[in-house]
Parts: C-alpha cells; structure tokens; sequence
C-alpha cells in the first residue's frame, strides 16, 4: 500500500517509517523543522499550510496517511496559538485532504486527554475527556477533527521510549552513562510505550483497514522513577544516581495527570499479541 506519514523525523514516525518499509509498503513522509537532504520520498510539510497539505496529499494520493506530527505539552504552553493551528487546525488539513482522496487517516493521540486521577486509571477507550493542560486540549480536539476523514482511527499513547530520536529514556540513558545524578518524579504514573510496537500497530491498523478509537500502550503502568531504575538495573547503571523528586519540584509548564495509564487491551485482542513490557525492551534494546 502507498503511506504518507506526517511528522516522519519524530520518535514515533521515524519508527513508523521504518516498519512500513519492512513491511513492504511504498512510503513517503514528512519534515518540518528538521535538516533533511537529499532524501527520496521526504517532503518539507508545515501541516497548518492548508495549500500545502493539499498538494502534497493530491500528488502522492496515498491509501493511508498515518499523522505523527504536534506540538509537545510544555510547547503548546508557551504558545497556545500555535499549539492550536498546528494540533487542532493542521489535523483538521490533513484529515480533510484525506477525506477528499478517500484515504484513511490515522491519528495519534495521547494520554493527557485524560485527568489522570488514579481512582479512574486505567482507562478505557470508555471513559470521558477531561484534559488537564492546553496539550490534551488540542489533542483531543485533534481527535474530533480527525473524524472529518471518511476512515478514521485515532492510537492513544504515552511516554514512548525507543533509541531512534531522542526521548526521555535516551536522556537517561546519556545522563547515567555520564555518572551523572538524576531527579526523576515519582508522581507521574503512566503505561510507558516501545516505540517499535506502537509503530507496528499503526501500520497493522493500516493494512487491516481497521477505524475507530484504540488505546495503544504498553503493559504496565508505573512512575517515570520506577521506569528509570528498571531500565538502571537491566542495562547495568549505577542506581544510587536516581532520586526520586515531586512534580513541583521539576516545575513543568503544563500540568501532568498524576496517573494517565491506559488499558489497550482492545487493541491487543485485535492484534492478538500485546506490547513489550519495559524489562524486555530494554533487554532487547541492550543489543541494538
Ligand atoms: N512521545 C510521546 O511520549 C507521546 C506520548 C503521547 C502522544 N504522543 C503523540 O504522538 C505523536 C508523535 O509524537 P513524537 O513524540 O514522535 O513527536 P516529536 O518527536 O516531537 O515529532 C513531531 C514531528 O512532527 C513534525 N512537526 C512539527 N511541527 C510540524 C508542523 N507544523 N507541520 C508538520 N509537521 C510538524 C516534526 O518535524 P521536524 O522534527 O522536522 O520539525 C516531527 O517529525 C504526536 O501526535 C504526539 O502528540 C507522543
């Protein structure tokens, strides 16, 4: 099949790129910001430029764009106006030139959507809305406009680690090879995400024509602290540079459910495996 991916120099498109290829399919994709030569099949988009998604989409007329591309949560604080024209418009662009071509468009989402109250978590694709920062706001939004595309999907994920692009396991990583301390919250409780599984659903999403709402996280639902001296004790660091601090003390920009986890297993009884937990991710990552 002939995929797009918006957003394709991030975390998770660049995986996502990578498994469609693997996988067989003809694949463009997109950058925005990013130093990017010579490469074929790469565009320079800016997805809140209507004219330009309507180009580019009209001219490589693709079964499936899969659209990775947002603002970050402390980004989309500090400039809400753009953080609504890339999240909510740009979405509402793409998803409309996909519409147009009948292609089928497939939306990432997040966690924040959620309050994160740990009387609720985990929630289901069941549960209502209630973002705590202007990120989940526009993401959600995201999700409404995505439904403008004839097929949709919208993967709700979170915390997505791999070695790809940089994240926060790979600052961790660099940090703690460097023996130097780190103060990590103990108060975010999440269900972290291999980035390779998740690229693998939503090409799986992709070629089974699959629509509709999916929670897409890994297994299990820990603190950003309990993650980092799993991942110290598998790949060897010194565990006595890990501090355990609060949220208040880091002093994020956007506020942070205190417990967003997710149940996919919808997800995995459609793709009949579920994801890697952290330990064996990180085992396998070890060999990369
Ligand atoms: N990472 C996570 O932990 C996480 C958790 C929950 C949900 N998500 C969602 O998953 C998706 C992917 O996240 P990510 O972490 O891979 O993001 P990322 O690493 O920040 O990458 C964002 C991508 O979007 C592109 N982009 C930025 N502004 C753009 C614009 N105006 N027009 C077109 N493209 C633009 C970037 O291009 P350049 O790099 O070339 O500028 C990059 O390819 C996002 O929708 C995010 O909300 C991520």
């Amino acid at each position: 099949m002939k995929i797009l991916v918006i957003g394709g120099t991030g975390i998770v498109g660049t995986h996502v790129v990578d498994t469609a290829i693997q996988r067989g399919h003809e694949v463009s994709w997109t950058y925005f910001s990013s130093d990017v030569e010579n490469i074929s099949h790469a565009h320079q988009l800016d997805k809140t430029d209507v004219g330009a998604v309507n180009h580019i989409i009209k001219k490589i007329k693709p079964n499936a764009i899969i659209d990775t591309a947002a603002l970050k949560a402390d980004a989309c604080e500090v400039n809400r106006a753009r953080a609504w024209s890339v999240n909510v418009q740009g979405t509402r662009n793409v998803a409309a030139a996909a519409d147009e071509i009948d292609a089928h468009y497939i939306y990432i989402s997040t966690d924040y959507i959620f309050a994160g109250d740990s009387e609720e978590a985990p929630y289901t694709e069941e549960h209502g809305v209630n973002p705590v920062n202007y990120y989940g706001q526009t993401k959600y939004a995201g999700e409404v406009a995505a439904m403008l595309a004839s097929t949709w999907t919208v993967l709700r994920t979170s915390v997505v680690y791999g070695l790809a692009k940089p994240n926060f396991m790979t600052w961790v990583v660099q940090q703690l090879r460097e023996s130097k301390p780190v103060g990590i919250v103990d108060d975010q409780v999440s269900t972290p995400t291999y980035a390779p599984d998740l690229a693998e659903a939503c090409v799986k999403i992709v070629e089974s024509a699959t629509a509709g709402i999916y929670h897409a996280t890994g297994p299990e639902s820990l603190s950003r602290y309990e993650f980092t001296l799993r991942l110290a004790d598998v790949w060897g660091f010194d565990m006595t540079l890990i501090d355990p601090i609060s949220t208040e003390e880091l002093g994020q920009y956007a506020l942070r459910p205190s417990d967003g986890s997710l149940d996919s297993s919808r997800l995995y009884e459609l793709m009949d495996s579920e994801f890697t937990p952290p330990d064996a991710a990180f085992s396998k990552m070890a060999l990369e």
